[in-house]
């Protein structure tokens, strides 16, 4: 569950056809708030009228959902935005829209850079995607950054899964890690309520969907925003009752949540997930350094140690969960010293999956501003390192799927081999094995015996670092 890749993905892919409106594209870029605001997004767009279109250089309409989280992520933005700009010159009729986090950092300045833009739009006005282009209609350029209280979902997301689906708890984040441009574009937190949130799983049950992802910048803090003291003095909302209150929606198999902070990852939450069966076993919590002093800087509010006992604690009640995490190396002042103890984490807990990233200055954070930021070259040294250990743990953590028997989530076909079906186990690794069906040919795997949606136990014969090949048992 990778919360930050900035590789562009597609939302709209059907083939185009003369809609109402003409046809849209979505390119989102970023996390996964992002690409579940931008399913919110091409729902409203289909309820307006809008079709798929087929590629972005023909859309009527194209809606870049961008992301801020590193100047890399950034920039891609504008390169994508120029090659539109220019069509825009000579196909007036385009609808050019900037959603998402950079959209909300720039705001007035996109349209001076991109004069050709219709709407620049932050990631709190994505439910509001209707009526911002009913602006746009009316021949005004619109840009929609202010802070604005989310509507509760009312829409009905276009979803790129038939089987697992994304469900928003909490937006925003109140923290204020001091590298970390999130709090700025995504506002303040604003908790869904349970009956809500409840209330979207059941209909997404009927629908045939089986895993649910409940999703937060800081899915730990769920709750604090909303009224309520139990007798005994606690908060009454809180993520682990939260799970309590959903965990028997009928229909689904499998719930999940991210992203865990472990300041307040507590006890109760780890004990609701042993308890829970549909609980899965797989935890991301990122740690970001190795190492107190640099934790401290970051502003992170916990140490090493406590970190370590919380992945203690969920593999007493847990032995076999897997654990993800993210991770910066060349934070500003970032020893070598330092560093090694970011390595020396790794080692020792042996992740299944690290997202790693080079600090990268972003605009209004304070660690943008300290002198001691390290040379390009210093970054480009440890992420290449740190990659190659991530690597092997996790290779060293496949292993233990060797000749075991896991059930896996059907989500669809290997797109590299339409002889294989593709899901996941319960802790997350991504498994693929060929279909029952005695004919492997494309068309006839279309009615292949194994249908996504469908738990199948799969003897893993062939392992990978961040995969497993295997066999159905029927
Ligand atoms: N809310 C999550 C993470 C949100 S951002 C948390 O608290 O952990 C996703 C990841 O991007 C972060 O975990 C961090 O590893 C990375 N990241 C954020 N800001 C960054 C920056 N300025 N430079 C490099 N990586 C960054
Ligand atoms: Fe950023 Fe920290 Fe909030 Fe995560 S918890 S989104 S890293 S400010
Ligand atoms: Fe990127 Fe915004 Fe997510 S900056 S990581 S898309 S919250």
């Amino acid at each position: 569950m990778s919360a930050t890749t900035t590789t562009a993905s597609a939302t709209a892919a059907a083939p185009a056809q003369a809609g109402q409106r003409g046809s849209y594209w979505i390119t989102t870029f970023g996390c996964q708030m992002n690409k579940a605001d931008s399913e919110r997004m091409a729902g409203i767009l289909e309820g307006m009228g809008y079709q798929p279109g087929s590629d972005e250089h023909s859309a009527d309409l194209v809606l870049y959902n961008t992301c801020t989280i590193r100047d890399n992520a950034e920039q891609k933005v504008y390169s994508y935005l120029g090659r539109q700009a220019q069509r825009k010159r000579t196909n007036p009729h385009l609808t050019l829209v900037v959603a998402g986090c950079v959209a909300q950092q720039e705001g007035e300045s996109l349209l001076r850079r991109v004069p050709e833009l219709d709407l620049v739009m932050g990631p709190q006005h994505a439910n509001r995607l209707d009526t911002l282009l009913e602006q746009v209609a009316s021949g005004q350029q619109v840009v929609a950054t202010g802070e604005h209280h989310i509507l509760e979902d009312i829409t009905t997301a276009r979803r790129d899964s038939q089987v697992c689906a994304w469900v928003n708890v909490i937006y925003g984040c109140n923290e204020r890690c001091t590298y970390c441009v999130v709090p700025s574009v995504r506002g303040k937190e604003q908790s869904r309520s349970p009956g809500a949130i409840r209330l979207e799983m059941e209909g997404l049950a009927e629908r045939g969907f089986k895993e649910i992802t409940l999703l937060g910048q800081n899915i730990d803090a769920y709750g604090r925003d909303l009224p309520g003291i139990t007798p005994q003095g606690r908060r009454q909302h809180t993520l682990t009752d939260l799970l309590h209150h959903v965990h028997d929606v009928a229909g689904i198999e499998r719930i999940r949540f991210a992203t865990s902070h472990p300041r307040y990852f507590t006890e109760r939450l780890i004990d609701a997930c042993a308890e829970l069966p549909k609980l899965c076993e797989h935890f991301h919590i990122p740690f970001q350094s190795g190492d107190d002093d640099v934790l401290k800087a970051m502003a992170r509010g916990y140490t090493v140690d406590r970190y370590r006992r919380i992945l203690e604690r969920i593999r007493e009640r847990m032995p076999d969960a897997a654990i993800s995490a993210d991770v910066i190396v060349a934070f500003p002042g970032e020893s070598d010293a330092q560093y090694r103890r970011t390595l020396a984490l790794i080692e020792a807990i042996g992740f299944d999956q690290v997202n790693t990233a080079a600090y990268s200055p972003r605009p209004n954070t304070p660690a943008a501003d300290w002198p001691d930021q390290l040379p390009e070259a210093v970054k480009v040294e440890r992420l290449q390192e740190l990659n190659a250990l991530v690597e092997r743990t996790a290779r060293q953590r496949s292993e233990r799927y060797l000749g075991r028997i896991e059930q896996v989530l059907v989500e669809g076909t290997n797109p590299r081999d339409p002889g294989q079906r593709m899901g996941r186990t319960r802790t997350n690794r991504l498994t693929f094995f060929p279909d029952l069906a005695p004919s492997r040919s494309p068309a006839e795997l279309e009615g292949g015996i194994i249908q996504p949606g469908d738990l199948v136990n799969v003897r893993i014969e062939k392992v990978r670092a961040f995969s497993l090949t295997g066999v159905a048992l029927g």
